[in-house]
């Protein structure tokens, strides 16, 4: 009787999950006919094509243009990735219609069909060059291991495309992702410390210093306090790497597709 019970919660719970955006079209309709796709591909082309690329192939957002999805393991999946968005992420949610979702589904799977343009670089040579002459390590993390102070890169290469991989390399802060705040701030006894923002609220702040150690920090011990939008602490590698280097760099960060 208990397991039934929990099991009526949970069917509950599915129920309430954010599907209420389609409450009544969420049941799968998959929809793949030659005007389907047409239609995808409009909606595609002024809603998502600014950040995804008109061909999927990336850029502020993920590559779209593969077989299998990070986030996604199946069409269903896709749809409700595409009404709910990814929470935490640039990617945002959709009031489309659950139709219109369906026809979406079917023009992206279109575009894991095409081949795609491979890369010039040299992934091994690219790692190499991260882990010593670039001294990425120190910042970033890849499979666990690494610094906190930049994002996680366990996936970048499905997350971005190979283009805005080199803008970040080269001009880090034309490239800074929604979210990311570096601040300056000058504590009363005069100490001076640039950080990443990791929490903030009106008494305190929370940041990951440049030396990638965590602190905390009541506003009122504070002599100055500046949030620098727009700025990275990351520097640019155009010119301590060459052109052949950053290629490199570039086919091993786009190898960076999380296991897939
Ligand atoms: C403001 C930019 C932006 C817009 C607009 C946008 N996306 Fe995204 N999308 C992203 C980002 C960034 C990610 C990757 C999030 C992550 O993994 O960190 C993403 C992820 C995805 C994924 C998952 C990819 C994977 O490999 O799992 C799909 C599918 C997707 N978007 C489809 C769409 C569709 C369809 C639209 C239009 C209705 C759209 N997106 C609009 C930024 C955007
Ligand atoms: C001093 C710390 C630091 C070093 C060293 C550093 N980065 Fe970064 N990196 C950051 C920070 C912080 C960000 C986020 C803000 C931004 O985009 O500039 C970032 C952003 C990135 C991004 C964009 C990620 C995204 O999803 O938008 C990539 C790619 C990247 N770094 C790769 C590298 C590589 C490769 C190296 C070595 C060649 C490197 N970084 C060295 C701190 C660093």
């Amino acid at each position: 009787m208990r397991r039934l019970a929990a099991c009526v919660v949970a069917v509950l719970s599915i129920a309430e999950d954010g599907r209420a955006q389609h409450p009544t079209e969420a049941t799968p309709q998959p929809k793949s006919t030659p005007q389907d796709i047409a239609a995808g591909a409009r909606i595609y082309g002024s809603q998502c094509a600014y950040c995804h690329g008109t061909r999927g192939e990336g850029g502020r957002g993920a590559v779209l243009a593969r077989r299998r999805l990070l986030h996604a393991a199946d069409d269903l999946a896709v749809f409700h990735l595409i009404a709910q968005g990814i929470p935490g992420t640039e990617m945002p949610g959709n009031p489309l219609s659950a139709s219109e979702i369906w026809q979406m589904v079917a023009f992206i799977r279109t575009l894991g069909l095409v081949e795609q343009q491979p890369l010039t670089g040299n992934p091994a040579r690219g790692e190499e060059l991260y882990r010593t002459k670039g001294g990425c390590t120190r910042c970033h993390t890849l499979a666990g291991r690494g610094g906190a102070l930049g994002p996680d890169l366990t996936e970048v290469g499905g997350r971005r495309s190979a283009a805005y991989l080199r803008e970040a390399l080269t001009n880090p802060e034309a490239a800074v992702p929604d979210g990311f705040l570096q601040v300056h701030l000058m504590t009363t006894n005069g100490r001076k410390i640039t950080g990443v923002r990791l929490n903030e609220d009106a008494f305190s702040i929370q940041i990951r210093d440049l030396s990638d150690i965590f602190r905390s920090f009541w506003k009122s011990e504070l002599a100055e306090f500046h949030r620098d939008a727009g700025r990275s602490p990351m520097p640019g590698y155009r010119e301590a790497f060459t052109s052949a280097e950053l290629d490199d760099v570039v086919a091993f960060l786009a190898s960076q597709q999380g296991g897939l």
